[in-house]
């Protein structure tokens, strides 16, 4: 909706970085009252631009995005195994963008849910994975596939030239 009155802020503290980014999940989980009265949530990166139409194309029970650098290949996934967001060589996986992803409530919570344990986990151990939060999604899917996964015109970098349309 267009209307403003649609609009809900929920004020966050501000940490240093990569805090912010890091404990977005947990942030989404600890709001799990009034977020889980949606059918749908998604997380979007706070610099994006939405330049086309985005539609139900989006709409899934788990909705990743192809991150925009890797097309095709692993990424940059956490290589140390003494963190929980570690995938090993063996395990096969696409590398997914922290951007722009989300689902229905109900899996985007629980993926929340699960995350934020995670991250705490590390945390406890003294470890911040190597892309954060985006680490910890991948490793996400991996154990629990995007029943949607999305183009990087969903995760389009303003000044690349990418085969793909520029959605978001
Ligand atoms: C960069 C991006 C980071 C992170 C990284 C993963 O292009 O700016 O946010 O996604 O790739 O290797």
């Amino acid at each position: 909706g267009q209307n403003k009155n649609n609009i809900v802020a929920i004020n966050k503290e501000h940490k240093p970085w990569p805090y912010p980014t890091l404990l977005r999940y947990e942030e989404f989980y600890k709001h799990q009252k009034i977020l889980s009265s949606k059918n749908y949530l998604f997380y979007c990166d706070a610099d994006m631009l939405f330049v086309s139409k985005i539609g139900d194309e989006i709409l899934g029970e788990r909705v990743a995005t192809i991150h925009p650098g890797f097309l095709g290949g692993r990424g940059t996934p956490e290589t140390r195994q003494i963190s929980t967001a570690f995938i090993s060589p063996q395990e096969e996986m696409e590398y997914y963008a922290g951007g722009f992803n989300g689902g229905t409530s109900k899996e985007f919570l629980t993926m929340s849910k699960i995350i934020s344990k995670n991250i705490n986990i590390d945390l406890g151990n003294n470890i911040i994975a190597l892309w954060h939060d985006e680490s910890h999604l991948n490793r996400y899917f991996v154990d629990h596939n995007p029943t949607i996964i999305l183009s990087p015109s969903y995760c389009y970098p303003e000044n690349w030239k990418l085969p793909y349309k520029k959605r978001l």
